[in-house]
């Protein structure tokens, strides 16, 4: 097949890192006959650098007209001055948001010989299997009003949190369907116990789930699920939570993987366009030297392979390339490794167990 892929590197490790899942997926195409395009283009700081904004109109269309969009990261200690108005992160946001990205799903697999790189014991961390479903286009990140007064001589901020029952049904009928296919568990994540978004949140959850009879449909608080997934990682299945649950959860739970540079993510919307990213960030204090770990962005390549190019048994080869260089003991220097490999190193290595 044919496919028209933007990569976004952004800022810090993000070059590295998609230049890495980029020459897999080059790979890839070639051991299966498929010819990918690439465009490169600029978000993030890189973005307010370049273009002025952290997202030109002309990025955001080229990344409309494509088939899927391979990110890195955003962000660095040059834009984050209290006082920025213009941020790298907006960027993103902005891309989510136009391109109606609404699902961000986030695996989080605990591969077999990376339970010991875990902080955690392995036995509490051993055959962890998640699947994060978070919301991505609605909740606080959005939510209007959104503004900074002084009320009585008191400086204010004000943020607010709103959810639509539409935008709740379809993130978790999607959870639903996903957990369908894997072991029928979703457990759902609210603070129904105080917010009011969270009550619509817990009562249109359980009546999307009896559209689902083999299902199991569980509810849990928040502040709990941030203790159980410590204790009982390997006990769940699909979590489906909100915008700014799912972001805190999520980084929480790539504790349990060994390191946040394993994690891969989609965002996905109503048709097969996607954005793909490394759950991780861009680590400015590593970028450059080649040492990040590339895991997370050929993850996620194997994700784009999955779900905007329909190519199961590619994403798949790709997920058992990385497996195999870790069964062999190969590791960038995050997952305290005595003989580190770089970033390039382990891409060279999956492709070799992708094209034998
Ligand atoms: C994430 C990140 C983003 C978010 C930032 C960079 C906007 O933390 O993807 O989890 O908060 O969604
Ligand atoms: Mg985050």
């Amino acid at each position: 097949m044919e496919g028209k892929i933007i990569l976004l590197p952004g800022d810090g490790i993000g070059e590295e890192v998609t230049g890495v899942a980029r020459a897999v997926l080059e790979a890839v195409g070639k051991r299966y006959g498929h010819q990918w395009t690439f465009e490169e283009r600029f978000i993030g700081g890189i973005a307010i650098d370049k273009e002025g904004l952290p997202l030109s109109d002309a990025t955001l269309e080229a990344c409309r007209s494509a088939d899927a969009v391979l990110m890195g990261a955003v962000g660095g200690p040059k834009w984050d001055g209290a006082d920025q108005a213009i941020r790298p992160e907006q960027g993103l946001l902005k891309l989510r948001h136009a391109l109606g990205l609404y699902a961000n799903l986030r695996p989080v697999h605990v591969f077999p010989q990376m339970a010991d790189a875990s902080p955690l014991r392995a036995e509490r961390v051993r055959g962890t299997d998640i699947l994060f479903v978070r919301e991505l286009t609605g909740g606080l990140y959005f939510g209007e009003p959104r503004y900074r007064d002084h009320v009585d001589g008191r400086q204010r901020a004000v943020d607010t949190l709103e959810y639509y029952d539409d935008e709740i049904q379809r993130i978790v009928r999607l959870a639903c369907s996903l957990a369908k296919q894997r072991r029928g568990l979703v457990t759902s994540v609210d603070k129904a116990n105080i917010l009011e978004t969270s009550r619509l949140w817990r009562e249109t959850a359980t009546a999307i789930a009896e559209e689902y009879p083999n299902l199991r449909l569980e509810h849990q608080l928040v502040d709990s699920m941030a203790m159980r997934l410590l204790q009982d990682a390997p006990g769940l299945d699909v979590v489906v939570t909100s915008n700014m649950f799912g972001d805190i959860l999520s980084d929480e739970a790539s504790v349990l993987a060994g390191s946040l540079g394993m994690l891969p993510s989609a965002s996905l919307g109503e048709g097969t366009l996607g954005v793909y990213e490394p759950v991780h960030g861009s680590a400015p204090d590593i970028a450059g030297k080649g040492i990040a770990n590339p895991i997370g962005a050929i993850l996620s390549a194997a994700m784009l392979l999955r779900h905007s190019m329909g190519l199961e048994r590619e994403a798949r080869q790709v997920e058992l390339a990385v497996e195999q260089c870790l069964a062999g003991g190969l590791r960038t220097a995050d997952l305290h490794a005595a003989n580190p490999i770089s970033t390039e190193q382990f891409g060279e290595a999956v492709i070799e167990r992708l094209t034998f």
